[in-house]
């Protein structure tokens, strides 16, 4: 490794070649605030909070280069004054209703505001204003808190590929905005939520269900369903000051039911059920060569990307349901009918790791006989503030067990939650389906692990040879999709999230400032929560799912039923790319 040597605050310190000075003052315990920059993804120096001086000059940190020689002061007088300056600047034209706010306690702005002192807004003057824009099922923004750094711009454009929103207009009168300054809901926005992951301040929020959820729980005459995704259990604890990464499956439940929720189901069952209708329909398109790769459709990110961007590749999309939507047309027809409940009584609130799902529950092929398969989506974070709101004591709750007939789910079920997930509970299954005898593999450990695009080559007991593609971050995806388009690249079967890592970061999980996103891998933490979590089962494989079993055998019959396509199975939608 090159190296060279820098001088920080009189210390000489010796440091790789190419490292930014904000990365080699932190690598000494040096704090240096920072509030645009965002590893990997927004480097505009915008904010100006960051700057150190180097000789005569004052630089921002986070992008400065540091050079053999460099002598670098991060804590004079002249630093100070300057990032006192630039947050002034920033809270002159900031909505401060900090109280009401829902980042308040987490907003970095806020953070770094108290860090510098700053007791009163020195500069007062005319403020930038726009109507918030609560178009979008999934997300909403509010530009009187936008400090115009950036960080979601890189999130939906350098990570996503999305491209949905971008800076507009010069100076003052400069905005994150759409194309054509459309509402969020009429862009190509696939409301996967990682601008709302990257926004430091309360500019971008989920689209907020807890009052309606609330109501439905206060009305006698409606039956409360809820159902948590995988992700979910290894995340909310985060948000009561437990470790990233602590499962909290059983204290999340038990909150649950102290909410009032008549039964508490876990979506891993219908994660199961995935598995059974999706593991049977890529044994068939493989038998019949058409329509592959099968591409998962699990992830309403994904799925909607696709059909924005590749509409020409609809029919590569698994027409099965995601698990939350089975879960929810299972409730609302094989449930309803075993309590002898209507199911027009009943409610399904799905706890949700992503902001996606918020708009997957609205669409209108998601539903039957005029019901919508769920009525409800709450983030992880909507589902915390409930809990606080009704002032449960999270942390000391003792755990409890999930309801059934519909309510367990595998091991395959919930590694689902994090990337290559689907795939290993897939392969679990149609490796025994396709042996016809009981294996003694439960870990496909080739599908695991954070690289974005992994490629291997699975044959099947019978012979039968699978490429497999497992893709996380739509970036991934744009990249691995247009390989295909050129004709670079083929496969059989084809697993896509569109946040990096999978659901574990979808979203609607708990923000991490960016200073902690450096300290913490929080995908790995949690991806190794989810994985022990799997361990602790005793069941592994969805198809030994005795719930499932008997699903089929009273209800469904067997799975690709005409029952079963027509509650479990969904078509998609051509939209535009601009
Ligand atoms: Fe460096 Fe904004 S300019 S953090």
């Amino acid at each position: 490794m090159d190296t060279i040597k820098i001088t920080i605050d009189g210390i000489e310190t010796e440091i790789a070649k190419g490292t930014t000075v904000l990365e080699a003052a932190r690598d000494q315990g040096i704090h240096i605030p920072s509030l645009c920059y965002l590893k990997g993804i927004n480097h505009s120096s915008s904010c100006r909070i960051c700057v150190v001086e180097v000789g005569p000059r004052l630089i921002a940190s986070c992008t400065l280069i540091a050079e053999e020689g460099m002598k670098i002061q991060t804590n004079t007088k002249k630093v100070r004054d300057a990032r006192r300056t630039s947050v002034e600047l920033l809270l002159s034209d900031h909505d401060r209703e900090c109280l009401s706010c829902s980042r308040s306690g987490g907003c970095e702005l806020q953070t770094v505001s108290n860090d510098l002192n700053i007791r009163k807004v020195t500069y007062v003057g005319e403020k930038s204003s726009q109507e918030k824009d609560y178009s979008s099922p999934s997300i909403v923004r509010d530009a009187s808190k936008c400090i115009l750094c950036g960080r979601c711009v890189g999130a939906c454009g350098t990570l996503q590929t999305v491209n949905a929103i971008s800076f507009a207009k010069r100076g003052f009168d400069t905005v994150i905005s759409t194309a054509f300054g459309r509402s969020l809901a009429e862009s190509t926005c696939v409301n996967c939520g990682q601008c709302i992951m990257a926004c430091p301040v309360g500019a971008l929020t989920e689209h907020e269900n807890i009052s309606d959820v609330w109501k439905d729980l206060a009305d006698a005459s409606k039956y409360v369903v809820v159902q948590t995704a995988p992700a979910v259990r290894v995340a909310l604890g985060e948000e009561f000051g437990l470790p990233v990464g602590t499962r909290v499956t059983g204290k999340m439940v038990a909150a649950l039911r102290k909410l009032g929720f008549d039964k508490v189901f876990d979506a891993n069952f219908a994660a199961d059920l995935t598995i059974m209708e999706e593991g049977t329909e890529l044994i068939s398109r493989l038998a019949s060569g058409e329509n592959l790769p099968l591409m998962t459709s699990c992830c309403p990110g994904w799925v909607k990307f696709m059909e924005h961007n590749f509409p020409n590749r609809l029919d590569n999309l698994s027409t099965c349901k995601s698990p939350h939507e089975m879960e929810g047309a299972m409730v609302k027809s094989f449930f309803a009918k075993k309590m002898g409940i209507d199911p027009l009584n009943i409610v399904v609130v799905s706890i949700m790791p992503c902001t996606a799902k918020k708009f997957e529950g609205a669409r209108d092929e998601l539903s039957h006989e005029g019901m919508q398969d769920v009525d409800w989506v709450l983030t992880t974070r909507e589902l915390a503030a409930m809990i606080k709101e009704a002032g449960i004591d999270f942390v000391n709750l003792k755990g409890e067990a999930f309801d059934n007939p519909i309510g367990s789910g595998s091991g395959a079920g919930v590694i689902f939650g994090a990337t290559g997930g689907v795939a290993e509970a897939a392969l679990r299954t149609v490796f025994e389906i396709t042996s016809g005898k009981e294996l003694d593999t439960i870990e496909y450990t080739a599908v695991r692990g954070m690289e974005g695009i992994k490629e291997n080559i699975i044959e099947l007991p019978n012979g039968q040879k699978i490429r497999t593609a497992v893709v996380h971050g739509l970036g991934n995806a744009r990249k691995l999709m247009e390989a295909m388009e050129r004709g670079e690249k083929s496969y059989e079967f084809m697993e896509v999230m569109a946040c990096v890592g999978g659901c574990i970061t979808g979203g609607g999980q708990p923000i991490v400032d960016a200073r902690t996103s450096e300290r913490i891998d929080i995908k790995a933490e949690r991806a190794k929560a989810i994985y022990s979590e799997d361990e602790a089962q005793s069941i592994r494989k969805s198809h030994n799912n005795p719930y499932i079993k008997a699903l089929y055998e009273e209800f469904l019959g067997e799975p690709n039923s005409h029952l079963a396509h027509e509650l479990l199975h969904t078509r998609y939608v051509k939209r535009s790319n601009y």
